[in-house]
């Protein structure tokens, strides 16, 4: 990534395969968001389970071809990588195998989410084993988990064991409402949060929105560690280097 800017690392910006898009027309809306909101890059992350059509890497590296395609062809500058969100299941090491499952832009990063309301027995456990055999899982939005906002005591020690945090910029913002809101900017303020990322399913609501979010957490963190969080971090993973680590409470 030669240019300067935010870099999305949690975007459904694939058309027709999840609760993203529903056609090409709609992908373009959003990069053109994202273009807007000085966003040079995004990992495409679309939903592995949950919406009926099965979506593997080969699915996945097509779309992201024909998405990198259209953008040249409307003069968009905006970068696109392959990568999916990943449900933590006792599953995951058998789609690992057979590509239902894969990191993000073939580094050793793979973008996980749990279910928002309950919190499964085996999620430690898979996450736990993910990270044994070399992966360094990312928790999509941990602030908008019900248990983990009742219990944020939960998160301290999956993060002091390598689990990275992204938090949804929505969420930042109060976009995703007022507990979300209060819980990411607790983590922020405990030094828990590794990356922002949009977590954007249209042009419109849920949009690739960045900017008001990255200010309003640099009036709690600062603007360097702000910015590592929505550049740094994120070109880092795409890029299968190492990340900045957590740094405390600020
Ligand atoms: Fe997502």
């Amino acid at each position: 990534m030669a240019r300067e800017g935010f870099v999305d690392l949690h975007n459904h910006i694939l058309p027709g395969i999840d609760d993203g898009p529903q056609d090409w027309e709609e992908s373009i809306r959003m990069a053109k968001v994202a273009q807007e909101e000085g966003i040079i890059a995004v990992a495409a992350t679309p939903h592995n389970i949950g919406f009926g059509r099965e979506v593997n890497q080969d699915l996945v590296l097509s779309l992201v071809g024909e998405l990198r395609a259209r953008l040249r062809r409307e003069g968009i500058e905006l970068e696109v990588f392959p990568g999916i969100e990943v449900m933590v299941m006792p599953e995951v090491f058998l789609f690992l195998e057979e590509g239902k499952a894969f990191t993000l832009n073939g580094s050793k990063y793979i973008l996980v989410e749990l279910p928002y309301t309950f919190y499964p027995v085996y999620s430690e456990y898979v996450l736990f084993k993910l990270m044994e055999r070399g992966y360094r899982p990312i928790l999509a939005h941990p602030e908008r988990y019900v248990y983990f906002q009742n219990r944020p005591e939960l998160l301290k020690p999956l993060v002091e064991s390598g689990l990275l945090l992204q938090v949804t910029s929505g969420s930042i913002t109060g976009e995703l409402g007022g507990k979300a809101r209060e819980f990411s900017r607790h983590l922020l303020q405990e030094g828990l949060v590794h990356i922002i990322a949009t977590d954007a399913h249209s042009a419109k609501w849920r949009k690739p929105a960045m900017r008001e979010a990255v200010e309003e957490a640099a009036q709690i963190v600062g603007w360097d560690k702000a910015l590592a969080m929505a550049s740094h971090n994120p070109k880092s993973i795409l890029e299968g280097k190492e990340v900045r680590e957590v740094w405390g409470p600020s």
